[in-house]
């Protein structure tokens, strides 16, 4: 994202550095997040989340890390719905984990889970349950009534959630964000959340995220080695968040307003320019998915962008098998360089 982060977020960092607050993470700072947190997820999401449940992680992916190696028996496999944020396809195998991709279904232009695979998935032997809510890369929120669907499914088959809600302050037109553990109790006893303000207020280098645990055995397991996974969490990062989640409402809000206008530019762009690759407007995230499968580009359109407009977009390919003719255009930019950037990639188009 371009548009650098909240001062009020840049006056904490300030402040923190011109008091040498430079040292490990103390109980105290780590305190102050988890209030912050909790206060946020009850005032925006209506999540009761008790401040001992937050825990500092340093990014949502040492979340998934947590969620799998501690949470599932060794071994089993990670259901990751596709396409999907790359790292949730390339991370488990890396924690020895293998990944059961479940292609998601597309309704009149809106991306949603195919519970029927998911079911299937489980039963050939997956632990876990990888959502994204927002969805990076297709942009839906899930309504409270898919992601009951979804914790049926997982109940049935006694497997467990990882809910990653990243993009959450990130929606545009009023929908509701619901986490997916506040939606019952059972989903609550089966799911770690990883979530974190280093999208909405862009400081992930700052390395500071939130594992959220929702009941209390799996609470009680996390103070087991929980002190070695804190350890990776930075204290201007947790300094940061917390500014962010208590004083960063009024920033946030103009961002989401210039991303929206951001996302209906690209739509109205597309439209007039190069009709034939397929958008569908996101309800969150500033990401577009891109489906370019009807240009006649020869191998990875991906690369054609790079090559032929200067454009870098992610490889679809790259979000899981089949997706090779989609392409992942972040549209976080100032408007005159989104003009651009589509404009050159028509006119790379239209040389086809
Ligand atoms: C859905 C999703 N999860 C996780 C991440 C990465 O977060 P972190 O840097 O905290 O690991 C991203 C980054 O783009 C993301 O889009």
């Amino acid at each position: 994202m371009d548009y650098g982060t909240a001062p009020e977020v840049s006056a904490a960092l300030h402040t923190a550095i011109d008091q040498g607050v430079l040292g490990y993470l103390s109980p105290a700072i780590a305190g102050d997040m988890a209030v912050e947190t909790s206060r946020y997820m009850r005032e925006q999401c209506g999540w009761d989340v008790a401040p001992e449940h937050v825990h500092p992680v340093s990014d949502v992916m040492a979340a998934l890390g947590v969620a799998i190696s501690q949470y599932t028996p060794r071994g089993s496999a990670v259901i990751v719905p596709t396409p999907a944020y790359m790292p949730f396809l390339s991370f488990p195998p890396t924690r020895n984990r293998s990944v059961i991709e479940v292609p998601g279904i597309v309704d009149d232009g809106r991306y949603t889970h195919d519970l029927a695979a998911i079911d299937a998935a489980f039963k050939a032997g997956a632990r876990t349950f990888v959502l994204c809510n927002p969805h990076n890369p297709t942009g839906t929120v899930f309504t409270r009534v898919e992601l009951g669907a979804i914790a049926e499914v997982v109940e049935r088959n006694g497997g467990r959630v990882f809910a990653d809600e990243i993009h959450a302050p990130l929606r545009f037109d009023g929908r509701e964000h619901i986490p997916y553990a506040s939606i019952s109790t059972a989903a609550a006893a089966h799911t770690i959340t990883g979530t974190s303000a280093s999208k909405a207020w862009n400081i992930p280098g700052l390395k500071a995220a939130q594992l959220i645990t929702s009941n209390e055995a799996d609470a009680e397991i996390y103070r087991g080695f929980g002190f070695a996974v804190q350890h990776g969490a930075s204290t201007l990062g947790v300094v940061a968040t917390t500014a962010a989640y208590r004083d960063g409402d009024a920033w946030l809000g103009e961002v989401v307003e210039y991303l929206d206008g951001n996302r209906r530019l690209l739509g109205s762009l597309l439209a007039e320019l190069a009709p034939a690759i397929g958008y569908s407007i996101p309800d969150a995230t500033y990401i577009a998915w891109l489906d370019c499968r009807a240009l006649a580009i020869e191998g990875s359109p991906a690369e054609f962008f790079r090559e032929h407009a200067g454009v870098t977009v992610t490889d679809g390919e790259l979000c899981g098998a089949g997706y090779a003719g989609y392409v992942r255009f972040v549209f976080a930019m100032p408007r005159p360089i989104l003009d651009q950037a589509v404009r050159a990639i028509a006119a790379a188009v239209a040389t086809l």
